[in-house]
């Protein structure tokens, strides 16, 4: 790693977008407060016409709902620049590198470049193209690209935009962001286990029944109809989060912490995963849409009545499934994945079943033994649950489940840095752990592809199969009551920190 108090240039595509404003504006603003940057300047680039001082009078208002955030606003707004931008022209990215390279002089930037693309994918290409062909990245200092999903809609479409940026920028200088990677125990998940001797020695399918990850959401689609209907729950979230989480979990300890090293484990997991064929998709991976259905005493529209969604929509909005990961560690442990908008509570976990001890001596009357979990509380609760077998106080040999449990809940949230926040700084001083590499982009795609091709070319007659507010379609039990298996229920396994 380079610098841990970076400098730079930030640039911004996009700037006047939901994005910038409720993350990336916030996040830098956070790292500023903090002095955890040395110099920087943020050049916002749109199309819209602003001026620098309405720029920075948008900057400012973006801080408002941060605790504290009137503190140096001004200041920290003052290094706020606007461009108004048309992607297309030439002549506009110029103009571009006309005013970084006189906000480099001025803030003595050393020539460091970041390119944060937080926009409709389908400009990718030609910004990157243009950044190349007008010389906005003969810089010299460090040049990155930063970009967010979607990275394609398919293996296909991924690699022709790969190939699109990567004439601009190598692949050291590309980082891709899926932001569950800078959730706090998203990255706890590697050490966890790779710091606890009482872990590592029984990760692995002698000692593991199964592994369930699930990012449950209550939100709809919200405003994003016209590009979730293209998307849909498998392209939205398994592509990328969920895969990345399972990758996290099943990748071999890296021989040290570098992101080479983390990135080539976790695509070596990603290899491992067993392809699911065409045929085969309906043994492996269910689907559900919402309908109408009411929260908090709130009636709530149905998906296909939703803002911009085709009134018989085939989009998934919900996807269970069981991935297999075929290498030695593995083999034969189940993997449930499962996400879906409009359920009924916000919550992500990971929760790992450890296969029942050989012989129940506490057998009898009423004392079934509860498997041994390891659950990993990533939002909105952030901690780790232990459950385990105690007995019960008393003069009788009887058992009861305890747990447990270590908290980030009461821990000061204020201070605790936001996933696009750690993103950023990582981008700026050049460390990619927590980025995608293409390999894995790629190994992603292909494997989720022949399950999309599978569902697009047969339409689920059951659509919508489960009201909003609830927890999901009855398929999903069903996938894990095959294996014998059932979904732990995560809301009552919160750490109650
Ligand atoms: C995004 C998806 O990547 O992740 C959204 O596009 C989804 O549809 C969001 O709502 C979930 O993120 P989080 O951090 O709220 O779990």
């Amino acid at each position: 790693m380079e610098n841990d108090k970076p400098s730079g240039l930030i640039m911004i595509f996009g700037a006047t977008g939901d994005l910038a404003n409720r993350k990336l504006f916030p996040s830098i603003y956070r790292l500023f407060q903090k002095g955890k940057l040395n110099k920087f300047a943020v050049v916002g680039v749109a199309r819209r016409p602003l001026t620098n001082e309405q720029f920075q009078e948008n900057v400012k208002e973006s801080l408002s709902d941060i605790a504290g955030g009137q503190d140096h606003a001004e200041e920290f707004a003052s290094h706020f620049y606007y461009h108004s931008h048309d992607v297309t022209s030439s002549e506009s990215y110029i103009q571009l590198k006309d005013i970084a390279g006189k906000l480099d002089a001025q803030y003595g930037l050393l020539g460091n470049r970041i390119f944060y693309l937080a926009m409709a994918p389908e400009f990718f290409g030609t910004i990157a193209e243009q950044i190349k062909a007008q010389g906005l990245s003969d810089t010299a200092g460090y040049k990155r690209l930063v970009i967010e999903k979607p990275f394609g809609h398919s293996f296909e479409s991924a690699k022709e935009l790969n190939e699109k940026i990567r004439t601009a920028f190598s692949e050291e200088e590309i980082y891709r962001i899926d932001h569950y990677l800078g959730k706090e125990m998203v990255q706890n998940i590697e050490v966890i286990r790779f710091s606890n001797a009482i872990f590592e020695p029984l990760w692995n399918s002698r000692y593991i029944s199964n592994i369930q990850v699930t990012s449950s959401e209550t939100l709809g689609v919200e405003e994003r109809g016209r590009y979730y209907e293209n998307s849909g729950a498998l392209r939205d979230m398994v592509q990328n989060h969920l895969l990345q989480m399972v990758a996290l979990l099943a990748m071999e300890p890296p021989i040290r912490l570098t992101d080479d090293e983390v990135r080539s484990e976790k695509v070596r997991a990603l290899r491992s995963l067993r392809p699911v064929a065409k045929d085969e998709v309906k043994n492996y991976f269910v689907r559900g849409q919402y309908g109408p259905g009411s929260a908090g005493g709130k009636e709530l529209p149905a998906y296909r009545d939703e803002h911009n969604v085709d009134s018989v929509s085939n989009t998934e909005t919900f996807v269970a499934g069981k991935l297999l990961i075929d290498n030695f560690r593995w083999a034969g442990v189940p993997f449930y994945i499962r996400t879906g908008k409009r359920l009924e509570a916000k919550s992500t976990a990971i929760v790992v079943q450890f296969k029942d001890i050989p012989m129940n001596l506490y057998y009898g009357a009423e004392q079934v033994l509860n498997p041994n979990l390891l659950v990993i509380h990533i939002q909105p609760d952030e901690g780790i649950t232990l459950h385990l077998n105690a007995k019960k106080a008393g003069k009788d040999i009887e058992t009861t489940p305890i747990t447990l449990t270590v908290s980030n809940n009461s821990i000061d949230r204020i201070n605790t840095p936001e996933a696009y926040e750690k993103l950023l700084f990582d981008s700026m001083r050049g460390d990619a752990t927590n980025f995608t590499h293409w390999d894995e982009v790629a190994l992603s795609w292909k494997f989720v592809d022949s399950i999309s091709e599978a569902w697009e070319t047969e339409k689920d007659s059951s659509f919508p199969n489960y009201p909003s507010g609830s927890k999901g379609p009855e398929c999903a039990s069903e996938l894990l009551k095959k294996d014998g298996h059932f979904w732990w229920p995560i809301e009552k396994l919160e750490t109650g920190g």
